[in-house]
């Protein structure tokens, strides 16, 4: 976030003349609120096993902190798995935990390995009495580089300390390796078995709860994770009860700036040449993403049209559609409305303490399933991998790791794409505005269906992947543009269908997500001809729900917030204000569930309930 001054500036011009450009803006709270102990921040989730089991070991793998490091290259230190407690582990865990003391924005940083994302957080913005905050995130799908030990772990966390922005982020990470079952529970979704997956052999086999147990593959790589039944539920994502990709290669840049392709524009597309091998049986590309800059706020973002007509002074346009795509030697092979996750310096710094908004320390990552365009990579050549966003401006931050499942028994493995219909696109756009007022409208529907087959050791597996995505965004200006109310709906609904070389169905997977966001913000003068107050009101959701046709995973959660409150600015400092925020968060599959409503009111809890005992 490079950008601060920038935004400082743009906010001396604001508090001047009331505008709508204020809105959605960049915060730094002052310490009006004070605390003699440094105050946890955290955000609401489930419960990781490092909650519950004793890891068989942790380990530090780095400790660094980020004082003035903009314009520097990345911290990178050497990485190498734990001697005391070798692989094979059913579970790591990344335990990062901060502190930070002074004045600061909230920053964003990646974590990678080998050039493999990790982690993409964000930071909580400090206080004179200092805060510190924890992220734990399951990391057991990157195995494969876990357990090596010639790779360098690298961070970028780029700061600013000068004598206004004294926050220094003092940062540790550490794995946790669990081996055994003693991580089952809460995680464990098909208590009678029925989990689909490979087995070492490679074929595609339906578990049972009393059958396999950790192995090694035969080039040494150990399996990791094969908990049975066991489903992996991380915000924004999931992955079914599947092994950890043999192989995971980024999609990513050269690193002296972090690993990330920083995107400044619609025809900014960044791209890698990668070969993958010839017995890759499964594929699937995860995308990390963040939006920074004139896009942070992408989602409430006006039309061209009304900036210029208006005259002001500001780069938050381009309307607010965005999709983040992936083509494959230039061929789009997928995209994905990202979620939108607001850090704890958006909107109203004083709703995200000191529970942040969903996501802000744990950004949701994207999964693609590649499988069916196997056919177009097995050919032992390069192909190029490009990442863009359709409409972005700058900036955006997105890397990819490609997992790769490879057949232990085949040295080739043969596919061919069946179908690939779309993605076209239908985005509608209807505009009208007087003045600073008026209303933007934008509605896109995207289906697309892919399918292909893949022949390895374990047989002829055909994978049929259908997609519909909605997007409604409305943004309106009202009261002379001082007014602004976002609202938007997302809603992505796809099926898997798994099928077996004599034409028969072996599964269907359902995922559907929601993402519905509202956010109004009130501009009204302040008593000081320098200051201005903005009246702020924030509802979000995060819900996804799985399930597949054999009955064995019904998973949902459910994430909700909702903040109102006011405060009172002066350049770019939260002088005063009062904020009220309530999340209610449920996580359920078919044995288990968890739930925790909690409520924070001028940055203190005033409700934290959990448990997990409640009705699904
Ligand atoms: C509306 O806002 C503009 C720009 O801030 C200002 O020039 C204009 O006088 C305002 N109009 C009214 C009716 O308040
Ligand atoms: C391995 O796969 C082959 C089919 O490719 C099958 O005939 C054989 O029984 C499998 N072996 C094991 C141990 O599962
Ligand atoms: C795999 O199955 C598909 C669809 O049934 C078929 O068209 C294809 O020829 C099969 N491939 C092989 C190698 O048998
Ligand atoms: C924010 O929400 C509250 C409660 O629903 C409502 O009373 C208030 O008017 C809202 N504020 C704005 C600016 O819309
Ligand atoms: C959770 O929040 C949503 C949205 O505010 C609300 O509709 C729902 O009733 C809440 N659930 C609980 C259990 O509080």
């Amino acid at each position: 976030m490079r950008y601060s001054l920038c935004v400082l500036l743009l906010l001396f011009s604001v508090a001047r003349t009331i505008s709508p450009f204020s809105h959605s803006d960049r915060y730094t709270r002052s310490d009006h609120l004070l605390r003699r102990r440094p105050q946890e921040y955290f955000e609401v989730t489930h419960p990781l096993p490092s909650g519950h089991a004793i890891p068989s070991c942790s380990h530090q793998i780095l400790r660094h902190s980020f004082g003035n490091t903009i314009n520097s290259p990345p911290f990178s230190t050497s990485y190498s798995p734990p001697s005391r407690c070798p692989a094979p582990w059913s579970r790591v865990i990344l335990h990062f935990h901060a502190t930070c003391k002074g004045e600061q924005y909230d920053r964003i940083a990646g974590l990678w390995l080998g050039g493999v994302e990790l982690l993409r957080t964000s930071t909580a913005q400090p206080t004179q009495s200092g805060i510190f905050w924890d992220v734990r995130k399951d990391v057991t799908r990157y195995s494969s580089l876990l357990v090596r030990s010639d790779l360098k772990l690298t961070m970028m966390l780029e700061n600013i300390v000068n004598r206004e922005f004294t926050g220094v982020y003092h940062v540790t990470i550490t794995l946790l390796y669990f081996k055994g079952h003693a991580v089952g529970v809460p995680f464990r979704v098909c208590s009678q078995g029925q989990g689909l997956n490979l087995n070492r052999n490679g074929s595609l086999r339906i578990l049972k709860d009393e059958s396999g147990s950790d192995s090694e593959t035969p080039d040494g790589i150990s399996q990791v994770g094969e908990e049975k039944g066991e489903s992996n539920v991380r915000q924004g994502s999931f992955y079914m009860s599947e092994s950890p990709a043999d192989l995971i290669i980024p999609i990513s840049d050269e690193g002296n700036r972090g690993f990330w392709f920083r995107i400044e524009s619609d025809l900014d597309l960044h791209s890698k040449r990668i070969q993958i091998p010839p017995n890759t049986y499964r594929a699937v590309l995860e995308l990390y993403v963040s939006y920074h800059g004139n896009d942070e706020f992408w989602y409430s973002n006006p039309p061209n049209s009304y900036i210029k007509t208006n005259n002001l002074d500001t780069g938050r346009g381009n309307g607010a559609y965005r999709e983040v795509y992936v083509a494959i030697d230039g061929e789009i092979v997928g995209s994905e409305i990202p979620f939108p996750v607001i850090f704890t310096g958006g909107v109203n710094p004083l709703f995200w303490e000191p529970m942040v908004a969903i996501g802000a320390f744990n950004l949701p990552s994207y999964d693609l399933d590649l499988t069916p365009f196997l056919g177009k990579l097995l050919d032992g050549k390069k192909h190029n991998f490009a990442i863009g966003v359709t409409q972005g401006i700058s900036y955006w931050f997105v890397n990819a790791n490609l997992h790769l499942w490879l057949d232990p028994h085949s040295s080739e493995v043969h596919a061919h794409r069946i179908v690939h219909h779309g993605p076209e696109l239908t985005l509608e756009r209807q505009e009208e505005f007087i003045g600073l007022d008026g209303t933007f409208e934008i509605e896109a529907e995207r289906q697309t269906q892919s399918a292909g087959w893949v022949s390895s050791s374990s047989g002829n597996i055909t994978t049929i992947i259908s997609q519909g995505v909605k997007l409604k965004n409305r943004i309106s200006f009202r009261q002379n543009g001082t007014y602004k109310l976002v609202k938007q709906h997302f809603k992505v609904k796809k099926r898997i269908k798994i099928i077996n070389g004599r034409g028969e169905l072996i599964t269907q997977l359902k995922v559907k997500k929601k993402y519905p966001l509202r956010v109004i913000t009130s501009m009204q003068p302040s008593l000081h001809k320098d200051r201005y107050i903005l009246v702020t009101n924030v509802s979000h959701a995060l819900k996804e729900r799985y399930s597949d046709s054999g009955g064995c995973f019904r998973n949902s959660i459910s994430n909700n917030q909702n903040s109102m409150g006011w405060m009172e600015v002066k350049d770019h400092s939260v002088l005063s204000g009062q904020a009220f925020t309530r999340q209610n968060y449920t996580f359920h599959d078919k044995l288990d569930c968890y739930s925790r409503n909690v409520a924070a009111a001028n940055g203190r809890i005033v409700e934290d309930i959990s448990s997990f005992a409640c009705q699904p």
